[in-house]
């Protein structure tokens, strides 16, 4: 039998159980690492399937993510990308419009899913920005509320952290504003928070109250809470409610699901503070490594776990990374690519080493 031919796509990721990787907000798994996941939550507290996953493990995970979001009520997606979709058409109903930001997931990397499969029209603003201001919206609001046919707008949609703006962040009160004039002109409002625990570890606020603002949350599952896939949804229980009818018609592995709800539940075992640790260590190490005298890495003003690194003239970034890559310290100047720096993403695997062996590491790559 002719065999296909397997193309691999994107970046492999490092391996080895000591590995200090800079890039995405979670640690690699390994096939090994999931099936062992899954087989200690067997053995802990016992798998429960349900081929709709409205109930068993799946439904425990949404219980315990609406809890940790305080929300009413929570749906498991098998993507985030479905979650999203899902809140912007049932905060739209028959409405045909919703404002997002340029640079987001939504307006930028599904291909207009919404637009095409469900006929709402995304607007994009902040073009090549973080963030749209409220006052903003409100003029953009005003504008398209003029036109001479109506067409209303359902949904306002902030993403934050701001994956392509190098993770940058909405201010917190700028979100405010936003969610207040949303309640005031009656418009739904959604977060994507594919990465909200990054931003609450950032600022210092609490994740329940960037939640509390919005009417409906999106967060992932697979970003860093151990699971290959998926996303939860929550809001008030009325917006979830009867919302695994639309879940359903989007298919996507829910006889399923209830094996990665484990791995997610184990993941969000606290796991709020190994990341906070992972922060906190990480900004030190950056100070150490900024006394290095061809190394800058400072924050963005509003920036996330993300953090840009930036080289002095004569040292080739490439150079320095295959250097460190030999001493186990990922770094991907080609892939992550921002503004002329390199970012740096933190995530736990900056626990593995000591910030000693790790300022080491950079400085004889950088001999
Ligand atoms: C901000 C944001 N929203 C939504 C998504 C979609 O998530 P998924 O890959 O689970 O469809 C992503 C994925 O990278 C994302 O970064």
């Amino acid at each position: 039998m002719a065999k296909a031919k397997v193309t691999k796509e994107g970046l492999s990721q490092p391996t080895d159980p000591k590995a200090v990787m800079f890039r995405l907000d979670w640690e690699p798994s390994t096939p090994d690492s999931l099936i062992q996941g899954m087989a200690d939550y067997q053995r802990e507290h016992g798998y429960e399937s349900d081929l709709s996953s409205r109930g068993g493990t799946v439904g425990l995970l949404e219980q315990r993510m609406a809890e940790i979001l305080g929300k009413e009520a929570a749906m498991f997606c098998p993507t985030g990308t479905l979650a999203n979709h899902l809140a912007v058409r049932r905060h739209c109903g028959t409405k045909g419009r919703a404002f997002v930001q340029e640079r987001s997931h939504m307006y930028l990397d599904e291909g207009d899913g919404i637009q095409r499969l469900s006929s709402i029209n995304l607007v994009p603003l902040a073009t090549d920005r973080v963030y749209f201001t409220a006052e903003e919206l409100a003029a953009a609001h005003k504008k398209y509320a003029d036109s001479r046919v109506l067409n209303e707008v359902g949904c306002v949609v902030v993403e934050s952290p701001v994956r392509r703006q190098g993770g940058q962040i909405v201010p917190f009160e700028e979100m405010k504003a936003i969610t207040a004039f949303c309640r005031k002109e009656g418009i739904g409002s959604h977060l994507d928070g594919a990465r909200l625990f990054m931003m609450s570890a950032a600022t210092g606020i609490p994740v329940r109250k960037y939640t509390a603002m919005f009417d409906s949350v999106y967060v992932s599952l697979y970003k860093y809470f151990g699971a290959p896939f998926g996303g939860i949804l929550a809001g008030g229980s009325a917006f979830i409610e009867g919302l695994y009818h639309d879940r359903r018609r989007f298919g996507g592995g829910i006889p399923f699901a209830y094996l990665i709800a484990g791995l997610a539940l184990q993941g969000t075992e606290g796991f709020e503070e190994r990341f906070a640790e992972a922060m906190d260590k990480a900004s030190k190490l950056f100070e150490d490594l900024n006394q290095l005298e061809s190394i800058a890495i400072h924050p963005f003003e509003h920036g996330s776990n993300i953090f840009p690194m930036r080289v002095a003239e004569g040292v080739e970034v490439e150079r320095l990374a295959q250097r460190l890559r030999k001493k186990g310290v990922y770094i991907y100047p080609k892939e992550e690519a921002f503004e002329g720096a390199t970012l740096l993403h933190v995530n736990t695997t900056v626990l593995r080493r000591t910030n000693k062996q790790l300022v080491q590491a950079f400085e004889q790559a950088l001999t």
